[in-house]
């Protein structure tokens, strides 16, 4: 007869957090003082592009949370190209380190307890190339807004309650252009009030956001990030909170935009409609790692880890009639805890008897097509999975 319950598994003692917490100060507080440093010399932080002709490449990196219960994995070992010009979408579900990747990018993780511990994020200027992981903050001030941007999901918490809208894009105008005289500053205010699609451009240069509606609000944000003509726009669920219309007068916006400035977008979203309306490439993260990534006629047309057949399968599709919509069955893996095989092995319909094994590495399956997954390791060539689930449904047409 068991007497004693069984230890929760979670549990952890107020002298164990103690410790954590204290073993988690020294490692934050060594790397804070080495970011901190004065004068660090360019060759710390320059590098050099793998491929000349993109904007970003994320090269194995890691963002982890020191936290008092543990050390929290968000992004664990992540590896994509931005090229120049085109969209990368990333999907993945909730909590799987999309927000957390692109933070890492504009160096705005949440310090000293998020730290980027590993890898190398390289940022293209055209002229120089920087590892934005050992960038020092007053270059990185340089480079965001100026050579990147984000617009973010919620536009009435991106926006000052308490300034006029005019104030709020003027301010930036400013900022990366100290010389500007005012009336020059107003007027290209109004530009690209008018650029982003709002008509009364000169009404809505002194009202405040709490006036305006919604959409009006994330064009307000959009013409803020495109201020000064980015490099690279990060859009993080640009459109979630908006209504269908909306988001489709946004999205076409944003793609005008970016044809018209001849700048990339890392879009980060759940919603595959979007992602098959707008991105070149696909970028498929699950559980803080990268599990397929292709272009966006690869991914919707042969889908190939059982994470993104799911995925799939899971979207409705208007005309046919289903009793119930598919759904994964199981839970992401306790991000403290990760084990050391496949992530989504415990949630796979498809698991074999290899998955036993380490985590899978990475297989090509094409020129731009790889997927981290065993069932892929002995026959790439033999794609029996584009024959089994062709995907039908969500096809992206030549
Ligand atoms: N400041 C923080 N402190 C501790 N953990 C954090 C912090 N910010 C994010 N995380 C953790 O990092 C992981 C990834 O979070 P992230 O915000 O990147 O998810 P996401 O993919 O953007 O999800 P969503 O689709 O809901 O926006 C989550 O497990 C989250 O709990
Ligand atoms: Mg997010």
């Amino acid at each position: 007869m068991a007497l004693f319950k069984k230890k929760n598994a979670n549990y952890i003692s107020a002298k164990e957090t103690k410790r954590i917490s204290r073993e988690n100060r020294k490692i934050t507080d060594e790397m804070e003082k080495k970011r901190n440093r004065k004068n660090i010399p360019e060759s710390e932080y320059l590098s050099q592009m793998k491929n000349p002709e993109n904007v970003v490449e994320f090269d194995d990196v890691h963002t982890y949370f020191f936290t008092d219960i543990g050390t929290v994995k968000a992004v664990d070992g992540v590896s994509f190209e931005v090229p120049q010009g085109k969209t990368v979408g990333i999907v993945g579900e909730s909590g799987c380190g999309k927000s957390v990747t692109s933070l890492s990018l504009m160096q705005l993780v949440q310090r000293p307890q998020g730290q980027t511990v590993q890898g190398e994020i390289r940022f293209n200027t055209g002229d120089k190339v920087y590892n934005i992981v050992n960038t020092p903050t007053s270059a990185m001030q340089k480079l965001r807004g100026n050579e990147m941007a984000m617009i973010f999901q919620e536009p009435m918490t991106a926006l000052n309650p308490v300034f006029r809208i005019g104030e709020q894009v003027d301010e930036i105008t400013m900022l990366h252009n100290p010389d500007m005289p005012k009336a020059q500053v107003k007027a290209r205010t109004l530009e690209m009030l008018k650029l982003v699609g709002i008509a009364n451009c000169d009404g809505v240069y002194k009202m405040y956001p709490h006036e305006l509606s919604g959409g009006m609000r994330q064009r307000v944000c959009i013409a803020i990030g495109l201020a000064c003509n980015p490099r690279l726009i990060i859009a993080d669920e640009p459109t979630t909170a908006l209504d269908v219309t909306i988001q489709a007068q946004i999205l076409d916006l944003m793609r005008n935009l970016k044809d018209k400035i001849n700048s990339s977008i890392m879009l980060i979203t759940h919603d595959l409609g979007v992602i098959a309306e707008m991105a070149d490439y696909v970028v498929i993260m699950y559980a803080g790692r990268v599990v397929e990534k292709g272009t966006a006629r690869e991914i919707f047309n042969t889908p190939s880890h059982p994470y993104t057949i799911g995925l799939m399968r899971s979207k409705p599709v208007v005309g046919k009639k289903v009793d119930k919509l598919y759904s994964i069955p199981g839970k992401v893996p306790n991000p403290i805890n990760m084990p050391d095989y496949c992530y989504f092995r415990d949630r796979c319909e498809l698991r074999c008897e290899k998955c036993q094994g380490s985590y899978p590495e990475v297989i090509r399956l094409s020129p731009t097509h790889e997927v981290s997954c065993y069932r892929y390791q002995d026959r790439p060539e033999e794609g029996w999975l584009v024959k089994e689930h062709p995907g039908e449904e969500g096809k992206i047409s030549e």
